[in-house]
C-alpha cells in the first residue's frame, strides 16, 4: 500500500528519498513522487508507474534540497496517473503534502475550497489537505496542519512541507502508520521502518492523534491541541540483509526457503519439550485468565484468515474451547456475541491491516481480551492489543505471504499447547506435540530439497487456466491457502474446497483440462480423500497429489506426486503449504509474472 518517506538534514535529500521509496516498493504502488524545498521554492517531480520512471523524470529535470518528502501511491481516489500521484501542491505552491489513507469528507471540503476560489488539479482526496493547509496558514506549519486535521474526517498518515515555514516536516497519524527515524544531525520520517533502516535504527512510532514536528536536529510529538506528548525511542533489531534478496531471484523464493529458520525462530525459547507446553512471555493472561475463557474469536484477512482456520481446529481439538473464525471486514459490521470471557485472537503479518485493526478495536469495545499474533514489531495491532505473540519470522517483503503463514500456524500451535495444558491436555500428549513442533524445521528443509520436482510440475501446468485445490480436516485451510497463492501471483483462477464438498458443485468443472491438487497425507481422513481422488480420476481430471507415503490405495490415481514427511495431523498443513508455495511461485515465474509485486495487490492493506 502507499508509502511515505521524509528527510531533513545536511545531505542532498533526493537520493535518500528515492532509496527509501525503493525499499517500500514491495508494499505495492502504481505511481511515485517527491517534493523538495530547494532553498527558494517547493519543487515536485512525479511519475505514473515504477520508481524508475520517477528517476527518469528527475534526471530530465533535476531537483534537490535538504528537506523533502516522497510517496509511492496505491490508487484509491482517481486513476493511477501522474496528475493523481503524490505529493500534491497547494494552489500557490507553498505547501506539499503526501498522504496515506482516505479522507471521507473530501468532497464536502473540496466544494468549500472551490467556493473560496481554489482550483483542483487532481481527482484525489489528498489535494484538499494541501489547499486547506495553505488556507489556514498563519505563520506556523504545525498549527496550520492541526487546524486542517480538525476539519478532516477519515484516516491519514501525512507528511507536509511548506516554503513559508521551510525548516521542518510536519507529520500526523490517524489510522495509517508512521515513524520518525532519529539520526545524528538529521532525521527521517517513514511509513515503514525498512525505508530508513540503512540510516538509523532509532525510531519513534507515532500513535493515532500524534502530530510530529521534525527538524534537522530535533523532533517533537504533540497532540491535536499542540500539547507535547512523551514518546519512547525504540530500536529496530533486524538487519538490512533481511530485507535484501541475498542471491535469490525474488523475495518470495527467499522467504519460502527461509522457513526452516523462521519457524525455528517462532519457537525459539518458547517450546518446553519436557513439560509438553509453551512459554509465551507477552500473553498477559494469567493462569486464571486462561481458565476463564468461554469462547475464542479469531479475526484476520487473507492468508492470516487461513492460518486462523487451522487455529480453530487446533484449539477445539486440544483445548476444547469453542472457536469462531471471522473475516475482520465482516466482524466489525455485524453484531457478534462477545462477552468479557471472550478471547479475541487477532492474526496479522503486518499488524497494520485496516479491517483487522478495526475488528480488534470493536472486540475490545465489546469487552473481549485481545491477543495479537503479529509479525511486524511495533506495528499498530501489536501496540494496541492486550497481549501478544510476535511471530519473529523476520521481515516479509514478498506481497504473497509465505513464511509468515507457517509461523502463524506455529504460533497458534504454541498458544494452543499452553492453553490446553492449563486445561485438560495430558503431559504425555503435550510432549508428543512439542516434539513434533521441534522436528518441523528439519522437515521443512526436506520439502525444500525437493523443489526441483515441484518446478518440473510447474512447467507442465504453467499454461493452465484453472486449478482446484482440495483437502480435508487440517488440510482444508492449506488448500485455500494454496489456491490463494496461485491466484495472487500467477493470475490463474484457482479455488480451494474441502475435498468432499467437490461433489456438491465443483465436480462439474472437472475434465482433462482441470488440474486438481490434492493434499492427501497419511492422516485420519486419508481413506476419505482417496475416494475424492477417484471421483476426479473417473472424470479424466489430472491429479497432483501431495502425500506422505507410498500408499497402495493411491496407485493409479496420481498423475504427479509431491512427497512430504509425516508429522501429526494437526501440523501437516505447515509441511503441505511449502510445496504449494513453491508450485505457485514456479508457475508465476514461468508465466513471466511480477512475483514480488503482483498487480493490484499491496503488502499491507491499510484502507478499509
Ligand atoms: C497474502 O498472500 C496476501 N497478500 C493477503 O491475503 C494478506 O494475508 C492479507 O492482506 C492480510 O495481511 P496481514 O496478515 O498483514 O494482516
Amino acid at each position: 500500500m502507499c508509502g511515505i518517506i521524509g528527510y531533513i538534514g545536511p545531505r542532498e535529500a533526493t537520493p535518500l528519498l528515492i532509496e527509501g521509496l525503493r525499499r517500500m516498493e514491495y508494499r505495492g504502488y502504481d505511481s511515485a513522487g517527491v517534493a523538495l524545498w530547494d532553498g527558494e521554492a517547493i519543487e515536485v517531480r512525479r511519475a505514473a508507474g515504477k520508481i524508475a520512471k520517477l528517476e527518469a523524470a528527475i534526471a530530465a529535470d533535476p531537483v534537490d534540497g535538504m528537506v523533502g518528502i516522497g510517496h509511492t501511491r496505491w490508487a484509491t481516489h482517481g486513476a493511477p496517473n501522474e496528475r493523481n500521484a503524490h505529493p500534491h501542491l497547494s494552489a500557490d505552491g507553498s505547501v506539499a503534502v503526501v498522504h496515506n489513507g482516505i479522507i471521507e469528507n473530501a468532497s464536502v471540503l473540496r466544494g468549500a475550497l472551490q467556493d473560496l476560489g481554489y482550483v483542483f488539479r487532481s481527482d484525489t482526496d489528498t489535494e484538499v489537505i494541501a489547499h486547506l493547509v495553505q488556507e489556514l496558514f498563519d505563520g506556523s506549519l504545525e498549527e496550520a496542519v492541526i487546524h486542517a486535521l480538525r476539519k478532516i474526517e477519515g484516516t491519514y498518515g501525512i507528511a507536509v512541507i511548506s516554503s513559508r515555514d521551510p525548516g521542518k516536516i510536519v507529520a500526523a497519524r490517524k489510522g495509517s502508520p508512521l515513524l520518525i527515524g532519529v539520526g545524528n544531525g538529521e532525521n527521517f520520517l517513514a511509513s515503514d521502518a525498512s525505508a530508513i533502516l540503512a540510516h538509523t535504527r532509532q525510531v519513534v512510532y507515532l500513535d493515532d492523534g500524534d502530530v510530529a514536528v521534525i527538524e534537522r536536529d530535533s523532533y517533537r510529538v504533540i497532540d491535536l491541541n499542540a500539547m507535547p506528548l512523551p514518546r519512547d525511542v525504540d530500536r529496530i533489531d533486524w538487519d538490512l540483509a533481511e530485507i535484501e534478496r541475498g542471491g535469490y531471484a525474488h523475495f518470495m523464493l527467499k522467504e519460502i526457503f527461509e522457513q526452516p529458520q523462521s519457524v525455528e525462530n517462532t519457537m525459539r525459547g518458547r517450546l518446553m519439550l519436557e513439560d509438553g507446553t509453551a512459554k509465551l512471555g507477552g500473553l498477559n493472561l494469567s493462569h486464571e485468565d486462561l481458565l476463564r475463557i468461554d469462547n475464542i474469536i479469531i479475526t484476520a484477512c487473507g492468508t492470516s484468515w487461513h492460518s486462523a482456520l487451522i487455529g480453530e481446529l487446533l484449539i477445539e481439538e486440544l483445548a476444547r474451547i469453542p472457536v469462531e473464525v471471522e473475516y475482520a471486514s465482516e466482524f466489525r459490521y455485524r453484531n457478534p456475541i462477545v462477552t468479557e470471557r471472550t478471547l479475541c485472537i487477532v492474526m496479522s503479518q503486518s499488524g497494520e491491516t485496516a479491517d483487522t485493526l478495526a475488528a480488534m478495536r470493536e472486540a475490545k469495545r465489546r469487552g473481549a481480551r485481545t491477543l495479537g499474533l503479529v509479525n511486524v514489531v511495533g506495528s499498530t495491532i501489536a501496540r494496541e492489543d492486550d497481549g501478544g505473540v510476535y511471530l519473529h519470522a523476520g521481515p516479509e517483503i514478498g506481497v504473497a505471504s509465505t513464511k509468515a503463514f507457517t509461523s502463524q500456524v506455529v504460533a497458534l500451535a504454541l498458544f494452543t499447547l499452553k492453553l490446553a495444558r492449563k486445561r485438560d491436555l495430558s503431559v504425555v500428549r503435550g510432549r508428543e506435540i512439542a516434539q513434533a513442533l521441534h522436528a518441523l524445521p528439519a522437515q521443512i528443509q526436506e520439502v525444500l530439497d525437493r523443489a526441483p520436482a515441484v518446478e518440473a510440475i510447474a512447467e507442465r501446468f504453467k499454461d493452465a487456466t484453472n486449478f482446484l485445490y482440495l483437502g480435508r480436516g487440517f488440510n482444508f485451510p492449506a488448500a485455500l491457502e494454496g489456491a490463494l497463492k496461485l491466484k495472487e501471483i500467477s493470475y490463474i483462477h484457482a479455488e480451494g474446497y474441502p475435498a468432499a464438498e467437490m461433489k456438491h458443485g465443483p465436480i462439474a468443472l472437472i475434465d482433462e483440462h482441470m488440474p486438481v491438487v490434492f493434499i492427501a497425507p497419511h492422516d485420519a481422513v486419508f481413506d476419505k480423500i482417496v475416494s475424492n481422488i477417484q471421483e476426479v480420476k473417473a472424470r479424466s481430471g489430472t491429479t497432483i497429489v501431495i502425500t506422505s507415503r507410498d500408499e497402495p490405495a493411491l496407485r493409479g490415481l496420481i498423475d504427479h506426486e509431491i512427497r512430504i514427511p509425516e508429522t501429526l495431523d494437526m501440523l501437516m498443513p505447515i509441511l503441505a503449504s511449502v510445496p504449494l508455495q513453491l508450485l505457485a511461485y514456479y508457475i508465476a515465474v514461468k508465466r513471466g509474472a511480477h512475483v514480488d509485486q503482483p498487480r493490484n495487490l499491496a503488502k499491507s492493506v491499510t484502507v478499509e
